[in-house]
């Protein structure tokens, strides 16, 4: 089931790249409590305002030799921040509080971004989609202990529906039985909504034993094969 999902996941990010169509976005919000500003590229974060931090983050890796929005890039987006703030103001008061719609998250997938090795290093995604208005707020457990470090959120990415997708993820490193959760709280969610990630023994075994069986059998028949042969040979030549 997990892998299911997962590869829908795939295959949804394979058919936008197909259609050889680049999407750039630039994407400036708020509520009350919350504001982003961020620009995208083709589904990922160019950069964005990390308005807790006070600086503007360019979260892809050096070798992609990112953009950069300058100097000021910052402070505009707080500049923008309270331009959205003050007109959110005027909206609110000229159409006389609408109702506010809510979408829970449609999907929350949990998975590893590597194949999982005993001891090495990785990274677990807790994917949350379908969602409106932004944000969710994302919090992991490790064997049912609240993790306070290495776990990091996206700023909030608008799907074409009009609806949001945040990524959270945390560094781990895979022991066997350690069980994982992310909870997701949103808005229009009474309670948390909770994946759970178990490591497993299966994970790096599994692989192990299908293409050595196969090698085994394979290798059996071939011997038995030779042998079949040989004997057929000999026979032949033991008659003429
Ligand atoms: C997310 O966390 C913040 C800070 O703890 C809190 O103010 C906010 O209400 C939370 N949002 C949701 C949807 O639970």
């Amino acid at each position: 089931m997990k892998m299911k999902e997962l590869l829908l996941f795939l295959s949804c990010v394979l058919s936008v790249s197909a259609d050889g169509q680049h999407s750039d976005i630039s994407i400036a919000g708020c509520s009350d409590s919350y504001g982003e500003h961020m620009y995208g590229l083709d589904g990922e974060e160019v950069g964005y305002a990390d308005f807790n931090k006070k600086e503007f983050i360019y979260p892809q890796p050096p070798f992609i030799d990112p953009l950069n929005y300058g100097e000021g890039a910052y402070e505009s987006a707080v500049a923008n921040l309270q331009i959205c703030r003050q007109n959110l103001k005027v909206d609110l008061q000229a159409y006389k509080n609408p109702p506010l719609q809510r979408d829970a998250p449609s999907a929350v997938m949990i998975y590893t971004r590597d194949e999982v090795e005993f001891g090495e290093k990785n990274t677990l995604i807790c994917h949350v989609t379908g969602f409106y208005p932004a944000p969710v707020n994302v919090s992991w457990t490790k064997n049912e202990q609240k993790v306070t470090q290495g776990s990091s959120i996206n700023t909030p990415y608008p799907n074409k529906d009009g609806t949001f997708t945040q990524i959270s993820r945390l560094q781990f490193t895979p022991q066997l039985g350690d069980v994982y959760s992310c909870a997701v709280q949103h808005l229009a969610l009474t309670q948390a909504l909770t994946k759970i990630y178990e490591v497993e023994a299966s994970a790096r075994s599994d692989p192990g034993v299908g293409p050595s069986v196969f090698c085994g059998v394979g290798l059996t028949l071939g011997l038995v094969g030779v042998a079949a042969g040989t004997f057929f040979l000999v026979k032949g030549n033991e008659c003429s």
